[in-house]
């Protein structure tokens, strides 16, 4: 069965398929109208969304189908107790795709090994946000033109910001792209997020912005902090205003997944290089190829990763091996050579 947990679960062929798509949605809406009809998605989200569960249900009615909408943990059976294992094993019965959000990594993994129909992560923990990083594509592709020779700046949470991971590894796969990783030490990107890339580092948003083609700004996330004095000495790292603009280049684009919170100042709203709204307006046609590519049943995936039995379980409190009772200890080979948790890509050792 085809999911898609990781943006490198779709080849490049498959995404420059997916904006195709997308475009045709934007220009010919009504060719679309009953692609999905009698068919069912369910959303299920175990951690606060706006954007993409409304985008995901947007995107459904938009395709004829119809919805099955599950806000909130505290409304699931997950509040007594039930594992996402279970949950995708049951959902397989009442609906045709899943789309699933979960504070663990790993999460949309376990869903897709245990369903019986296409899971779509729509963000596992800190780990992957796959279907962010498709609105971030389109939205890349319609501003810039095309995904090559550009110096990307990502600012901000760098270590738990999935949408981050996930575009990383997604623009890694296209010509001359370097990357400028723009946070405070404590939250710069993992290891395993690093594979392959041409990047530098720095502390410093100032001294980056002069040469990026695209600033892609993230929220500090209090949620993802166990030490709350860590978030409170952190939240107010970067502060992106109309007077840092004037660093930029004439056509350095400004992005952000969003929910903001102060990190780009509402005067940057005006600046024509702002894109973060456009990236929503994009993301939901995204979504729309996507589910019917799923639901169209191609099955020409990438070959599920080998996994083996760990010697050990993973010591990653965040991952959903350590949430939920049953799972195997599955460990799988980095591209760096490391030997790393299947579920959310921690080290593991052999
Ligand atoms: N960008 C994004 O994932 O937004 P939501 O958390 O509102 O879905």
């Amino acid at each position: 069965m085809r999911s898609v947990i990781d943006t490198l679960d779709l080849s490049v062929e498959e995404i420059d398929e997916l904006i195709a798509t997308a475009l045709d949605m934007i220009q010919n809406p009504a060719a679309y109208e009953q692609a999905c009809k009698g068919k069912k998605l369910a959303t299920l989200f175990f951690e606060p969304s706006t954007r993409t569960r409304l985008s995901f249900e947007a995107a459904m009615y938009e395709l004829g189908g119809h919805v099955l909408s599950m806000p909130d943990a505290a409304s699931s059976s997950i509040a007594k107790g039930e594992s996402v294992a279970d949950t995708a094993k049951v959902i397989s019965h009442l609906a045709d795709i899943i789309v699933i959000r979960h504070p663990k990594e790993g999460a949309a993994l376990v869903a897709a090994r245990n369903a019986s129909v296409p899971v779509i992560n729509a963000g596992d923990g800190g780990h992957f946000h796959p279907t962010q990083t498709l609105a971030d594509l389109l939205t890349i592709y319609q501003k810039k033109g095309g995904f090559r020779h550009l110096t990307v700046g990502l600012c901000g949470d760098l270590k738990y910001g999935r949408t981050v991971h996930s575009l990383i590894s997604a623009l890694s796969r296209y010509d001359d792209i370097h990357f400028v990783f723009i946070a405070p030490d404590e939250l710069q990107l993992p290891d395993y997020a690093k594979r392959n890339i041409s990047f530098s580092q720095t502390n410093a948003l100032e001294e980056a912005l002069p040469r990026l083609d695209i600033l892609y700004m993230t929220r500090i996330q209090r949620e993802r902090f166990q030490d709350k004095t860590q978030y409170e000495r952190l939240k107010n790292s970067y502060i992106l205003d109309a007077d840092k603009m004037k660093l930029a280049k004439p056509d350095c684009i400004v992005m952000h997944p969003l929910p903001r919170v102060n990190e780009i100042s509402v005067d940057v709203d005006r600046d024509p290089r702002a894109c973060y709204f456009d990236q929503v307006y994009y993301g939901k046609y995204m979504r729309m190829a996507l589910i019917l590519k799923l639901l169209n049943g191609t099955t020409d995936g990438k070959a599920e990763s080998p996994a083996q039995e760990a010697t050990r379980a993973c010591a990653n409190p965040r991952c959903i091996t350590t949430a939920e009772p049953g799972l195997p200890p599955l460990c799988k080979r980095g591209e760096d050579g490391k030997t790393r948790c299947l579920y959310c890509e921690a080290e593991v050792g052999g």
